[in-house]
């Protein structure tokens, strides 16, 4: 792999993200590994990333010189770049001004590895304190800014590069361009990292953990089980069973998309459970969002529990399973590579680790859990359920959240009321869809406002019926997000048609609260 050595800033996944997006695989390491561990991984090239330090402070994440003399080709950015010249004997100096956002860069490209073939000046993005003054002996300065002389070094004996702005982020303009030299050029890695030795890679895994055993997954509609379920499919075939628990709480449409789409398309082997009575009752008399996320997901555990221990029983386990003896050894779980990165669980770990209780499942119920997309990176996810063959309608789904509609209904949650959300919901998709905005809208809660009504007049008659609010949301990561500026064309048809189509509602209200202070969802 490329590993990503992460020194502590925002950027190590980005960087990861790009490299791979270069067809090449990476992987990212805290900078605490020791440098044995590091080169113990065989690298093909190590990128350092930048942090939030100077290297003057204090507790300035330290760089072993190992780490840069080993003979792995090495590209240091921003504070790697730094610390990299400081470890071959160059100059840095503390400027104690700060160059931040977009500046110009002044390239020299003539027989340039990370420049080959680009305009001798570039909009580069930084933000740096402290600048490199004298390259280390033997490197060779292509790149100056008017904070940093010497913004950009390159040595292709030794193979050493870096550059004091940051190529990962899109305002860079060449970045991807620079990145990519080095992984070819610099370090001459192959881009073997494609969608289609992805997936026969990862196959080839998941044949070698699960041998001959039985493995259960859940489905919820959403792209990473459905990818996980896939991909485990296509490595051992009608080995695995999907169990996809039916809450009713789903949107038009998505039921049939995972027991008639999603089966036809991958040729899984499905279970289906009926549970919608199951949580309409338990729902019933509940107002309170706390309530209702807590009951959606106790019931869920129960039903899925239910259906695995038949599952099991199915498989002739029936004595076993008590001793968690019995042929269904393995669980899948759709975890990503940021879920591994962001829990400290360090890159590169095996594909599997076992598990004794996943997701609230009894002790008496064992499985292990097998986790085919923790190397993953969400549009990979996507890229490999293409590749898989998944409908597009579930790789390109936006988020929705897990209690489903259950949390858009604020009052009640009724069989009658699912039905109106439904409505207004498929066409308010349907709309935005049409309009080419589902790639710039991060998701759009379509919300009914249960318990509130108001008057309004239809045809000849007064009417007095519910809101529907619209909650199109633009975000990267749905931590913080904008409310889209959807046009008010669009606007005026969403809400025409869901007055004219939808019975019981009359109006409809436009959500323009950012987040904060306003949460994505209603409840
Ligand atoms: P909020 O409303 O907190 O939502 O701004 C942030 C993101 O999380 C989703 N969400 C949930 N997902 N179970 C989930 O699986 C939940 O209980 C839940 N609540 C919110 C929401 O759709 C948005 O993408």
């Amino acid at each position: 792999p490329v590993l990503v050595v992460d020194f502590g800033a925002q950027y190590a996944q980005l960087i990861a993200r790009r490299v791979r997006e270069a067809n090449v695989y990476s992987e990212i390491v805290p900078h605490t590994t020791p440098p044995e561990e590091i080169l113990a991984k065989d690298p093909a090239a190590i990128i350092l990333s930048g942090g939030p330090s100077s290297v003057y402070a204090e507790d300035a994440p330290g760089l072993d010189a190992a780490v840069v003399t080993s003979g792995v080709p090495v590209f240091g950015i921003c504070y790697g770049f730094q610390a990299m010249s400081q470890v071959l004997g160059g100059q840095v100096a503390r400027t104690g001004q700060r160059e931040y956002g977009e500046t110009r860069a002044n390239i020299s490209s003539e027989s340039s590895t990370l420049f080959a073939d680009q305009p001798g000046e570039q909009v580069v993005w930084m933000s740096h304190g402290d600048a490199v003054h004298a390259a280390p002996a033997g490197t060779k300065v292509t790149a100056s800014t008017p904070g940093a002389p010497v913004a950009a070094f390159e040595d292709d004996e030794r193979r050493l590069y870096g550059v004091q702005w940051h190529p990962e982020v899109l305002h860079t303009t060449h970045g991807q361009q620079v990145l990519t030299n080095f992984l070819r050029r610099g370090a001459g890695i192959d881009p073997t990292w494609t969608s289609g030795n992805v997936v026969d890679q990862l196959v080839e895994e998941i044949r070698e953990t699960v041998g001959e055993d039985r493995v259960i997954c859940g489905l919820s509609g959403g792209v990473d089980s459905s990818v996980a379920a896939a991909l485990v499919q296509r490595a051992v075939g009608d080995q695995l069973t999907c169990v996809f628990v039916d809450h009713g709480l789903l949107r038009e449409g998505e039921a049939e998309q995972v027991e008639k789409d999603f089966v036809a398309a991958t040729g899984v082997d499905l279970v289906v459970v009926d549970a919608r009575e199951r949580f309409l009752s338990a729902l019933a008399g509940v107002t309170d969002p706390e309530q209702k996320r807590k009951i959606i997901g106790r019931e869920f555990i129960r039903v899925f529990e239910q259906a695995a221990r038949d599952v099991v029983r199915a498989h002739g386990g029936a004595d076993a399973e008590a001793s968690g003896d019995h042929p269904v050894k393995w669980l899948v779980q759709g975890t990503l590579y940021p879920d591994v990165v962001e829990s400290g669980g360090g890159a590169g770990t095996a594909n599997i680790k076992s598990h004794h209780n996943v997701g609230g499942l009894p002790d008496d119920l064992q499985f292990k859990l097998i986790e085919p997309l923790r190397t993953l990176f969400k549009d990979e996810v996507r890229q490999v359920g293409i590749e898989l063959g998944v409908p597009e309608a579930i790789v390109w789904r936006q988020p929705f959240p897990g209690p489903g509609l259950g949390i858009r209904i604020v009052g009640e949650v009724t069989a009658d009321r699912l039905a109106i959300l439904r409505r207004a919901d498929a066409i308010a998709r349907e709309e935005l869809t049409r309009a080419g905005l589902d790639r710039d809208i991060w998701q759009c809660p379509v919300v009914l406002l249960a318990d509130v009504r108001s008057v309004g007049v239809q045809g000849d008659g007064r009417t007095y019926g519910h809101p529907i609010v619209l909650r199109p949301v633009s975000s990267e990561d749905a931590m913080t997000a904008d409310w889209t500026r959807v046009p008010y064309e669009i606007l005026a048809r969403i809400s025409s048609r869901i007055t004219n189509e939808v019975e019981d509602v009359n109006r409809v209200v436009l959500d323009v609260t950012s987040k904060p202070p306003g949460t994505i969802e209603w409840e």
